[in-house]
């Protein structure tokens, strides 16, 4: 008997011949701590999920407040946990003011459908984020997207877009697949020069770059009125949560307009109390980001010396590109049966052609694990023809 869902059936079927299926999987907790089985596909950057002070932090607001928010913001879903993290999100900055959402996702498509509608441009990354592009798709402004990095493609799409409207320039500070930087200073002051403001998303850059860990906009000295920075509890600070940094006003607008904030259940006061405990941590510990870029550059390191082609660097995202996806699905089930965890990414995710294994340095990892997993990725990924 067909039915009017039929069709996902057969687009199942093609997904698969063609190799895009994807799959959810169940990782054990203890992964990261078992010598032989290493996750390198995390975003805990600096080891702070599991965190003892972290968790009772959690346990302790869970106690306090509940599990969840129960409503969103604008009803009942906010508690003083919420208001002192976005406190200390703001000191952490070097912001006016920061406001959380439910996700690093909700966040984008919130802040920029907010900032941005009909009649407006967007000016993005041709790398930028999934939901950098669903924000700006939501909004309904012209999308436009200038080549990786390329401050002269990007000036040049706004010297010849239309002057009406808004224009707001959007990237991201670490690349999420492929662990490189915009160059902020020139991005910030091209955007500035043809009256634009600029959204940077720091998702992989904060408690990772910057003093202190505030992120690359901060290391950068790039401030002001016009920048918008967004960053996510969900990786380096080991919580769930996205976040919003810029001035009082850019709150108080995305309060009033931010439908992802609006009409969704608060940020649970779990995540919230962790990740206000993963800053405590932070502050008392700082020296974690450059512990954590230190082992980065070590697998790096180890890896070029092995003979796989990796860039130079300290960033804790490695990407090892393949090329097509068969290459990188067999990289990774090589890689998952010894007892390395790192998840082939393929298109739409990077560009066709692009397929790859992400890898991703956490301080659960030592040095000593690090150097096994080196050997055992030159190795297993080696013959793949890297
Ligand atoms: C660059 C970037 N922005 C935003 C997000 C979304 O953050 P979250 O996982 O908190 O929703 C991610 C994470 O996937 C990301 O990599």
């Amino acid at each position: 008997m067909s039915h009017p869902l039929e069709w996902i059936n057969s687009e199942l079927a093609r997904l698969e011949a063609r190799g895009r299926r994807r799959w959810l999987r169940e990782f054990a907790a203890e992964a990261a701590a078992d010598s032989n089985r290493l996750n390198f596909s995390s975003n805990d950057y600096l080891g702070l999920a599991r965190h003892p002070a972290v968790i009772e932090a959690a346990v302790a607001a869970a106690r306090e407040w509940g599990v969840g928010a129960t409503a969103s913001p604008h009803l009942c879903g906010r508690r003083p946990v919420h208001a002192e993290l976005e406190r200390r999100l703001a000191k952490f900055n070097g912001a006016e003011a920061a406001l959380v959402f439910p996700s690093g996702y909700a966040a984008n498509v919130g802040a920029i459908s907010a900032l941005v509608g009909r009649g407006d441009t967007v000016f993005a990354d041709r790398l930028a984020h999934a939901s950098l592009l669903d924000g700006a798709r939501l909004s309904g402004a012209t999308l436009r997207r200038f080549r990786h990095n390329d401050v002269n493609h990007l000036e040049e799409m706004l010297r010849t877009s239309p002057a009406s409207g808004r224009r707001l320039v959007v990237t991201e500070s670490v690349f999420s697949m492929d662990g490189d930087f915009a160059p902020l200073a020139e991005v910030a002051r091209c955007a500035a020069e043809h009256g634009a403001a600029l959204y940077v998303d720091e998702a992989h850059a904060l408690g990772v770059y910057g003093p202190g860990g505030a992120g690359l906009l901060a290391e950068a000295g790039v401030r002001g009125g016009g920048v918008v920075a967004i960053g996510t509890l969900s990786k380096a600070l080991g919580s769930q949560g996205g976040l919003i940094a810029g001035t009082a006003d850019l709150r108080e607008w995305l309060v009033q307009s931010a439908r992802s904030l609006m009409y969704s259940t608060g940020l649970s006061p779990i995540a919230a109390a962790a990740a206000l405990a993963a800053l405590d941590v932070l502050a008392r510990e700082p020296d974690r980001p450059a512990r954590l870029r230190h082992l980065a550059a070590q697998f790096r390191r180890r890896l070029r010396e092995l003979g796989v082609a990796v860039a130079d660097g300290d960033c804790p995202i490695v990407p090892v590109i393949l090329g097509d996806d068969p290459r990188a699905m067999e990289a990774a089930a090589r890689l998952r049966e010894e007892g390395i965890l790192a998840v082939a990414i393929r298109p739409p995710t990077v560009p066709e052609g692009a397929a790859r294994i992400r890898f991703t340095v956490t301080l659960n990892l030592s040095p000593e694990q690090v150097e096994t997993a080196a050997r055992r990725v030159a190795r297993l990924v080696g013959p793949l023809g890297v």
